[in-house]
């Protein structure tokens, strides 16, 4: 049992070392140099990585130095905290969706828009013009519909890491733990989650559960989902499901430098920016998404009443790297202060 895992240890340091060489490169290179970009017929010149760069320093536009100041703030916060010495597998890249056609890399987080995200990169990517919101949400979801960078040789992932706009949408981080656990286990159609992470939360974190409770997994509350998460066995036993997993360990953001920050906050405002960098914003528009089900600041500071001051310090320690990656201060309903 040892030996081949050991093996398998040292090849992923392996191809690990040559992913890491190659963001040491990143971090000097001048995109605007860069002669990627050859490959494919492609109607502009400029990829969008280098139409990002083009524009004088001197004279960047507000919505330019505010993503500028975006990518600075994560920067700083990444060498005060982080472990330099972490090394880049090509497992950790499975939620970087590619986008050859365009020169693309973008890193999906679950309720941060990213169906929306995964639709106009499928009308992006396929040869026929739709609407993005012609393609049913399950549609979007289905592996293998998109291809992402963990599927590539070491060598075409350096090369797209170092060529393409790197892109990633997150989101206050207990706006969007509140709407995974409204959407995974408020609505009585999620069964698949209700069986697979409901009945082992009522087991281990409900006192006298029901027998039928513990069969159905279906009435998981609030308390209950936070204490499953700040329990160190749960990510012992495996690692957290994607979507409640934080930004920090889907997308790397430290080790893979992110040239568009985008934020749900301003989610319009970003999408279109990118889509204007990759010479698109006259053949698809992001879908507006309906407002009806969004979680609001007031239905999360609601949640977070019923929860005891020590899981809430808890859980805001758990969540901690992704408030201050992405510049988010800590909500004024967290009372352990
Ligand atoms: C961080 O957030 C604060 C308050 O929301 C804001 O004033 C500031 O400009 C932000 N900084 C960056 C670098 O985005």
């Amino acid at each position: 049992m040892r030996k081949p895992k050991i093996n398998r240890m040292a090849l992923a340091m392996c191809l690990g070392s040559f992913v890491m060489l190659i963001f040491y490169f990143q971090n000097h290179l001048k995109p605007a140099q860069d002669s990627g970009q050859a490959r494919g017929p492609r109607k502009s010149v400029r990829s969008p990585l280098q139409a990002l760069y083009t524009t004088d320093p001197t004279e960047l536009s507000p919505l330019q130095l505010m993503h500028q100041s975006r990518r600075d703030l994560l920067e700083d916060v990444c060498h005060s905290y982080t472990n330099k010495r972490r090394v880049l597998i090509p497992e950790d890249l499975k939620h970087l969706i590619v986008d050859d056609h365009h020169g693309l890399l973008y890193c999906y987080v679950p309720k941060v828009a990213c169906t929306n995200w995964k639709r106009v990169l499928m009308v992006l990517t396929g040869d026929t013009q739709r609407d993005p919101l012609q393609i049913p949400a399950n549609e979007a979801h289905v592996p293998g519909t998109l291809r992402t960078l963990s599927e590539y040789s070491t060598s075409e992932i350096n090369q797209r890491l170092r060529t393409y706009l790197k892109f990633v949408f997150v989101r206050e981080p207990f706006e969007r733990l509140v709407s995974a656990y409204r959407n995974k286990f408020t609505r009585s159609y999620n069964t698949a989650f209700h069986k697979r992470y409901g009945t082992k939360i009522i087991q281990r974190h409900r006192a006298e559960a029901s027998p039928e409770a513990l069969e159905r997994g279906d009435d998981v509350s609030f308390s209950e989902f936070v204490r499953y998460l700040v329990d160190p066995g749960t990510q012992r036993e495996e690692p957290f499901n994607e979507h409640w997993e934080r930004v920090h360990s889907l997308c790397h953001p430290c080790l893979i430098h992110y040239n568009i920050i985008g934020k749900y906050e301003t989610l319009q405002q970003d999408s279109s920016y990118v889509l204007k960098l990759a010479g698109v914003d006259d053949e698809v528009t992001f879908p507006s998404s309906a407002k009806s089900t969004r979680t609001t600041a007031d239905m999360v500071a609601s949640y977070f009443k019923d929860i005891s001051l020590a899981y809430q310090k808890k859980l805001y320690n758990l969540y901690k790297m992704d408030f201050l990656l992405f510049n988010y201060s800590m909500p004024a309903y967290l009372k352990f202060t």
